[in-house]
């Protein structure tokens, strides 16, 4: 882990269309809920010194209505962590992390890979319930999962939060559980 002198962090958002990839990505930079989006937000640079981190930070949106799957798996393969968003009110959105992205992550970087994953549950704005309980699950079938975290581009709740983390996988991963399991 050479984490000093990485040239940056670079953190792709994908997820079923309509989750708010772009409103979190515009709401973070603007500090305020977008009310109008495109569906892909241009690359951002976020600069060293106002993140948490102190590393240039890139931010990748993907839209299926402007990119090919082919196109998506060339953004995964050069990402160095993945966020997989769903929204809180969509049940289907969390399904499809299970039958759809987590899948399409493994088939493009192999069974074993190194890329830490973020499952990003947004617009918790409009429950009154958690997803978490279903998503810890997840998280125990799923080594590559790193943390999870339930957020709003409305209100911004936990949106700073969840780019930290996104940033903190990168450059302090924790150790996956199998390697505690084998010093048994
Ligand atoms: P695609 O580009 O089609 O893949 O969708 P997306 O994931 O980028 O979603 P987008 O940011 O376009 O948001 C979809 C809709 O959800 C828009 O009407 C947003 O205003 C709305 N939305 C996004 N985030 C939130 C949120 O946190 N709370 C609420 N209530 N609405 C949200
Ligand atoms: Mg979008």
């Amino acid at each position: 882990m050479g984490g000093g002198h990485r040239r940056g962090v670079r953190i792709l958002l994908m997820g079923d269309p309509g989750v708010g990839k772009t409103s979190l990505i515009l709401s973070l930079v603007s500090e305020e809920f977008p009310e109008q989006v495109p569906s892909r937000a241009e690359e951002i640079t976020i600069p060293p010194d106002v993140t948490p981190e102190k590393v240039p930070t890139h931010i990748v949106d993907y839209s299926e209505r402007e990119q090919s799957v082919e196109q998506l798996r060339a953004e995964i393969n050069h990402s160095d962590v993945i966020c997989i968003v769903y929204s809180v009110e969509d049940e289907d959105t969390l399904d499809h992390v299970t039958s759809h992205w987590l899948p399409l992550i493994r088939s493009t970087l192999g069974q074993v890979h190194h890329t830490p994953v973020i499952l990003v549950g947004n617009k918790v704005d409009l429950v009154d319930y958690s997803t978490m309980e279903i998503v810890l699950q997840t998280m125990m079938e799923y080594p590559e999962i790193e943390t999870c975290v339930e957020c709003s581009a409305r209100t911004l709740k936990n949106i700073s939060e969840m780019f930290y983390y996104a940033q903190k996988a990168v450059l302090h991963p924790t150790a996956p559980l199998y390697i505690l399991e084998e010093r048994d």
